[in-house]
């Protein structure tokens, strides 16, 4: 089957994109930089904006309970099965514009090429409400709702401001006891997420667009040194238990650990120090470590490590070492069937593929658990992202459409893709 779609030009199509990005990226917590995170009040505008998105290409659009914005585009038959297209709405803090944000007006603009053609499966557009687990220390919570993977705890889980996930939606005014209703149905075919590389490989390859094949494996610890608050100008340095100095020697000893086991990245991103003056010796330290590997064994053994160097440093110092596992997420394969569409896809675009391990996390990766699920890289432009430098061309904007409607034909056709049932 050709997919019949709209005569707008494909760079008509991807400024639009970039437009719909840059637009999204004012709704911010914060007044000079971007921050969006799970089920903040901007959250409100982003999903205003992008329901008027969807609404203009004639699809119906719920937020479910987990507050993941949902746009339903029918298929031939009302019987139809379902493909999901998306990524994330928030963000990390100091953000760029197209973390997420990019996958998600993607996919609206694949609706807009379909322009009211009917495939033999509907395509439901997601924007997840929470990837980066900024707000709560524990990332995923839009696709875990997808999943059927929002247990009791993380519900209880409190953030800075002793908020609950649970009273965050209520909040945000939907109903947690509808978070039965999140969850997919067995009618699913696949997923399929659009994001920026992230990184400097497709760049450096001369690329435009890449295939994801596995995404790494990680661990989100939340850690504390306990030491002896005490005066800083009487206290004499050989008597002295302070936490951030015992902080401060773990996490250069992480950084060089990490740099001898190839493959490993281990990145402390947050510390605070209490009570935090500058007259006062630090009694107490929080700090979190983001741990990622390919491989899941090497990774677990280098968190074991790190953690007993912890010990070993609180030891000698006098302090006391305590840690929690926010996030054990394994390394996930990505569905080969589809990463092979992806692939003739992408030729069919005019461009030459790429085949990827990533590095980032992404709702691919929960998604995976139950739905044949791809991604389609875009080059990031001098690797730069989680910063607002981050960006994304135009040209590969353009590509990423092509490949899009290119896909959408092939899987139309596609009596393997048509015959696939999800696990959920
Ligand atoms: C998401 O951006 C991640 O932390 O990988
Ligand atoms: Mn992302
Ligand atoms: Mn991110």
């Amino acid at each position: 089957m050709s997919v019949q779609t709209t005569t707008k030009s494909r760079m008509a199509g991807a400024r639009e994109v970039i437009a719909r990005c840059e637009a999204l990226a004012k709704f911010s917590e914060d007044t000079n930089s971007l921050r969006r995170t799970f089920l903040s009040p901007p959250m409100h505008n982003c999903h205003a904006a992008v329901y008027s998105w969807l609404k203009s290409a004639g699809v119906s659009v719920r937020i479910d309970a987990a507050g993941n914005l949902r746009g339903f585009y029918p298929g031939a038959d009302p019987k139809s099965p379902r493909m999901l297209i998306g990524s994330h709405l928030d963000t990390v803090p100091n953000a760029g514009k197209y973390d997420g944000m990019l996958g998600v007006v993607l996919a609206i603009a694949l609706l807009e090429e379909l322009d009211g053609t009917r495939l033999p499966f509907g395509i439901e557009v997601v924007g997840f409400s929470e990837e980066e687990g900024v707000r709560f220390g524990v990332p995923f919570i839009g696709s875990r709702a997808l999943v059927g993977r929002i247990d009791p705890d993380l519900l209880q889980r409190r953030d800075y401001n002793g908020i609950s996930v649970r009273e965050a939606i209520q909040q945000f005014g939907l109903d947690d006891k509808q978070l039965g209703a999140a969850t997919l149905d067995g009618n699913v075919l696949g997923y399929l997420e659009f994001h920026i590389e992230q990184g400097p490989v497709l760049e450096k390859l001369e690329r435009q667009l890449g295939i994801v094949e596995a995404l790494v494996g990680q661990t989100r610890l939340a850690v504390q040194f306990f030491g002896k608050t005490n005066h800083a100008g009487t206290t004499p340095m050989e008597a002295r238990h302070d936490a951030l100095a015992g902080a401060a020697e773990w996490m250069v000893a992480i950084e060089s650990r990490a740099k001898q086991i190839p493959g490993l990245v281990a990145t402390v991103g947050f510390i605070e120090a209490k009570p935090g003056a500058t007259n006062v010796i630090p009694g107490e330290v929080r700090l979190s470590l983001d741990v990622r590997h390919r491989s899941d064994e090497v990774r677990m053994s280098a968190v074991r490590e790190l953690t007993e160097l912890a010990e070993g440093i609180a030891k000698k110092r006098g302090l006391l070492a305590q840690w929690n596992a926010l996030l054990e997420q394994a390394s996930v394969l990505l569905d080969e069937f589809l990463a092979d569409q992806i692939e003739s896809a992408i030729r069919l675009a005019g461009c030459e593929p790429h085949r990827m391990t990533s590095g980032a996390g992404h709702d691919a990766m929960i998604l995976a658990e139950q739905v044949p699920s791809a991604m389609v890289f875009l080059r990031s432009p001098g690797g730069i992202s989680h910063d607002p430098a981050e960006t994304v061309l135009l040209e590969d904007v353009e590509k990423a459409i092509d490949c899009g409607v290119h896909l959408l034909s092939r899987l139309a056709a596609s009596q393997e893709f048509l015959g696939r049932k999800s696990r959920a």
